[in-house]
């Protein structure tokens, strides 16, 4: 059986659990938003009946947001939304706390779309052929009826959960959807494991479908889905853009990432940032806070981009704007943020510098082509640590794979093409190519997570308590000025209160909003 909902979680080592406590405990102090919401929603609990399924990197921080969903009422199953960011000793802490959470650092790319599976697929409340078990009836082939209840609402990061279920019911109505040929491994897994599932479960995905509330997307990739989806027509349930708060993305994407890139590039490497060239590919929100990081460490920052206006931004805060053809003879550092394909290309890598380091921001693994390097024959792979691999490039790249590669000593240097010359090239690349600050860090720090968050259950509320039509929202501005709100004491702040005179000069209400839905911040 594919789907078992007896299995109460899996993560590495629920040993864990006392330390991740301790960590959740730290992380609530500095999650004021969330901490809010527990006091102001906890007695009336809003999200009482629902059935939530998040997809998000199961950190320290989701495992606050975790709790708070819990304490206002929701029954919630987790797992995380990449191979490579839990942290293991908050899943264990979630385990612990009776939370299902299907989670642990390095799953391979099957597992990790079996957690995906396991977290949207709930128990019956009365037991597998219960009278609330929504889909005995329909079960054919899965005889005891495991995992018959799909999630009401779902907190998405990168769309993988949303994408599950609408191809899973495209499949139910065609099975010839999931007969695709595809160059991707990771597809190839995704339409594997729904051809399991169908088998096993020939309606799950309709009707989960017919329980779903809707969605809450936390991120700028996952919500361009979203919007692909809608364009198309095939967009099933309402889904709320929590990244486009402004209390979101120009605060995680930006702040988050202006401290978080710095994070995993160190933890990876230890290597000494000030004096390198770092490349910054993109310079949206992300971008702006990677480029500010690598800056402030005394790096000379280049920039990649395709939009003049945010070209003309990085012109303007004094980086050079450049091609990465044209930046590779200088670049030390590349870092991705485009939320975009095959940024940094093969032939690109080929180009660079010997020992440059090379990671990722961006949402998916795409943005570097991961594929490519790991297909070219005359490259090969040194691990050197968990999420930090060498790549050697050139003929002789096989004989100088040992210890030693790289170097003219030759010791080490056993194969047939063996001269004992300098003749290969080397890069790192950190994470495979999946996001530098998760795969080699935490993530953000508390703060920041609690500004998104605080989004993210506000959002949950909203699904669940309006019956919205299919399409995709944004939270209203007066919530967004909550959330920030919520997060000035913690800081000190004290702001100043408009005047009637001053506020009915300006247009506005003295309580807010205070800018129009047309002001970019
Ligand atoms: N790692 C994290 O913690 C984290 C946090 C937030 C968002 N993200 C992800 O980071 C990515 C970027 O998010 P964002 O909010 O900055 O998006 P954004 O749209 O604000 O910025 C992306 C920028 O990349 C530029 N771009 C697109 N194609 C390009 C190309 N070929 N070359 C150069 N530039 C190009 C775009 O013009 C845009 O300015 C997304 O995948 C998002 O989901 C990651």
């Amino acid at each position: 059986m594919y789907i078992d909902t007896d299995l109460p979680y899996k993560v590495a080592d629920i040993a864990l659990a006392e330390w991740g406590r301790k960590e959740i405990e730290i992380a609530q102090h500095e999650m004021p938003g969330l901490m809010a919401l527990r006091a102001k929603y906890g007695a009336a609990k809003p999200l009482e009946g629902a059935r939530i399924t998040g997809s998000l990197h199961m950190t320290i921080q989701t495992a606050v947001l975790i709790e708070t969903l819990v304490e206002l009422g929701a029954d919630v199953r987790w797992c995380s939304c990449n191979i490579f960011s839990t942290q293991d000793h908050a899943a264990a802490a979630i385990a612990a706390a009776g939370v299902p959470v299907f989670a642990w650092k390095g799953e391979s790319l099957e597992e990790y779309w079996w957690c995906t599976a396991m977290a949207l697929s709930f128990p019956c409340a009365n037991g597998k052929n219960g009278a609330d078990c929504m889909c005995s009836a329909n079960e054919t082939n899965n005889a005891n009826g495991a995992g018959c209840k799909g999630p009401n609402l779902i907190v998405d990061d990168g769309g993988d959960a949303t994408l599950l279920i609408h191809k899973g019911r495209a499949a139910e109505i065609d099975a010839s959807t999931l007969d695709v040929t595809t160059g991707s491994h990771e597809e190839k897994i995704i339409l594997d494991t729904l051809r399991t599932i169908l088998k096993e479960e020939p309606r799950k995905w309709h009707d989960t479908v017919a329980e779903l509330r809707g969605v809450s997307e936390e991120t700028t990739t996952g919500v361009h889905r979203l919007y692909q989806m809608k364009e198309r027509g095939e967009l099933l349930i309402p889904a709320i853009n929590v990244n486009d708060s402004v209390t979101k993305s120009k605060f995680d994407n930006l702040y988050g990432c202006r401290e978080s890139l710095a994070d995993g590039i160190k933890r990876a490497t230890d290597t000494m940032i000030a004096g390198k060239v770092v490349v910054v590919c993109g310079y949206g929100d992300v971008g702006k806070g990677c480029a500010r990081s690598m800056k402030s460490y005394g790096a000379r920052v280049i920039v990649t981009e395709i939009d003049p206006i945010c070209a003309l931004q990085a012109a303007m805060e004094g980086f050079e704007v450049m091609t990465v053809e044209d930046a590779l003879p200088e670049g030390n550092i590349y870092v991705t943020t485009t939320g975009n394909r095959d940024i940094i290309t093969l032939e690109h890598m080929r180009l660079m510098r010997d020992q440059s380091i090379v990671c990722n921001i961006g949402h998916f693994d795409n943005e570097i082509q991961m594929d490519r390097l790991e297909a070219a024959p005359d490259v090969t792979k040194l691990n050197i640590k968990p999420q930090v691999d060498k790549y050697i490039f050139g003929a002789n790249a096989n004989a100088n794979a040992g210890a030693n590669a790289g170097t003219d000593t030759g010791a080490g240097c056993t194969g047939a093409g063996c001269t004992g010359e300098k003749n290969s090239r080397s890069i790192f690349i950190l994470a495979e190519g999946r996001l530098v600050n998760l795969g080699c860090a935490t993530g953000h720090p508390s703060f920041v997570m609690s500004n998104s968050f605080t989004n993210q259950t506000l959002a949950q509320i909203e699904l669940w308590t309006k019956q919205l039509p299919v399409d995709v929202y944004r939270l209203p501005k007066e919530l967004d000025e909550e959330v920030a709100r919520l997060h000035l004491a913690n800081l000190g702040v004290r702001l100043t209160k408009l005047t009637d005179e001053q506020a009915a000069y300006i247009g506005v209400s003295p309580d807010g909003p205070y800018k129009a839905e047309h002001y970019r911040y």
